[in-house]
């Protein structure tokens, strides 16, 4: 049977969770397999809101759910995040849900240098989330991680702290901090270890058992592909791969598990945090998709950056990804606009380009190329099939899709699960 993995194509915030949600219902399993807990879905079913940052979606539905070994997990956000959605009626035990025994823990330690660094930056900072995920990725491939399988063996854990204090210390030092608290560390990973203990096991096994066992599997991307370490507005990304090849790398199976890519497409452009942004909208127009959008960051409450539509971007995205067909979101924030803009190239240094530039300064000058349609008056809000869209929301539709070289597979139109007019099933093809 089919697999689905999901990734969002932008710079995250492309609406995934209503889609994640809808999938994760029809789903065997879901899987999260890169990023922390500094990316934020929304689900919204029925009266119910939500929030939901480091637990896979199909979590709410009460769909096997599972955290992969390329997650970085801050074990106090997830117990916070565990209690908040217990209270609100969620059940979560060990029957549906699991981690990676070998995904490794973003500590207390990753948080400060996470702020010490964006601090000392000043305007030249990043913009994280300040989750401590860059430093707990920089631990890993540094080899000096403590992860999930080691709170089983915390009277073994010395020789381990002693490289990772000795790394954090030195570069504590340098901002004028105090070392690491040893003791108070190891205390306070005694005390959540026998939460997080419960549900670790080699996930990769119980991926790869259910999957022979015919299951559909969902892998449920966070942030975006223009986030990528390597792909995206470096230096300007998150820490992790963003791409969909991730999927398999993150969770323990082949690359040929992963199944149909359903890259989220938002109707527009958003961003949070610093970097490049070509189509940045700094005028009333910007406001008005950031107020009819509710762009503001589900994680930090920032304000998000808008702007137009950028299909240079978004083809990138969807070729670096492989993405199967795409999932249009948020249209609605569209209507009622006289004229609407697409990006279809760039101009760099009087020459055209056809792809965003991999160098920072090149990134950062390129010119946008519009292409202007008009509008549409009436709304989009709510459709649930071709006839219920005004003509030239179609148009605008149809012309994304050539743009990006990519099929729409769905569009959704409103935050409600059923808001949707699916053209492609992704579990069916
Ligand atoms: P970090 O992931 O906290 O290190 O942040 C690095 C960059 O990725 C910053 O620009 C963040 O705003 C951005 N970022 C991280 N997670 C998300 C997300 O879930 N949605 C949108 N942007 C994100």
């Amino acid at each position: 049977m089919a697999s689905v993995t999901v990734i969002g194509a932008q710079w995250g915030d492309e609406g995934k969770g209503k889609i994640v949600d809808w999938l994760a219902s029809r789903a065997d399993a879901v899987v999260r397999f890169q990023g922390g807990h500094n990316a934020g879905h929304t689900l919204v079913v029925g009266e119910q809101v939500y929030k939901l940052s480091l637990l896979p979606s199909g979590i709410v539905t009460g769909t096997l759910s599972i955290i992969g070994n390329g997650v970085v997990l801050d074990p106090w956000a997830l117990k916070a995040e565990f209690d908040k959605l217990t209270a609100q009626g969620v059940t979560i035990t060990t029957e549906n849900f699991a981690i990676a025994d070998n995904c490794p823990l973003i500590l207390p330690l990753h948080r400060d240098l996470d702020g010490l660094r964006e601090q000392a930056a000043g305007s030249g900072k990043i913009g994280t989330t300040g989750r401590g995920i860059g430093p707990a990725y920089e631990d890993k491939v540094g080899r000096r991680a403590i992860r999930v399988c080691d709170l089983a063996h915390l009277d073994a854990l010395d020789s381990q702290l002693d490289r990772l204090c000795a790394h954090h210390d030195a570069l504590r030092a340098g901002f004028g901090q105090p070392p690491v608290d040893r003791a108070a560390l190891l205390a306070e990973l005694a005390e959540i270890a026998p939460f997080v203990l419960q549900f670790a096991q080699p996930v990769w096994k119980r991926l790869n058992k259910v999957r022979k066992a015919g299951a559909r599997i969902l892998f449920e991307g966070a942030q975006g592909v223009l986030l990528d370490v390597d792909h995206g507005t470096y230096p300007f990304v998150t820490s992790s791969n963003t791409v969909s090849g991730t999927a398999a790398s993150g969770s323990g199976l082949g690359p040929n598990a992963t199944g149909f890519v359903l890259g989220i497409v938002k109707a527009y452009t958003t961003r949070v945090g610093s970097g490049p942004f070509p189509t940045e909208l700094e005028d009333e127009t910007g406001q008005r998709l950031g107020e009819r959008g509710h762009e503001f960051g589900t994680v930090t409450g920032r304000k998000r950056r808008c702007g137009w539509f950028d299909a240079v971007l978004t083809r990138q995205s969807c070729a670096i990804s492989g993405v199967t067909g795409i999932a249009l979101t948020k249209l609605d924030v569209l209507d009622g606009f006289d004229k609407v803009k697409i990006c279809t190239g760039y101009r760099l240094r009087g020459k055209v380009l056809d792809y965003f530039p991999s160098h920072a300064a090149d990134q950062a000058a390129v010119e946008p190329i519009y292409e202007e349609m008009d509008g549409w008056q009436g709304t989009t809000a709510g459709a649930r099939s071709w006839a219920d869209l005004p003509a030239q929301a179609i148009k605008y539709i149809q012309r994304v899709q050539e743009l990006i070289e990519t099929p729409v597979a769905l569009v959704s139109t409103s935050p409600e699960r059923e808001d949707t007019i699916l053209v492609r099933d992704p579990f069916v093809d």
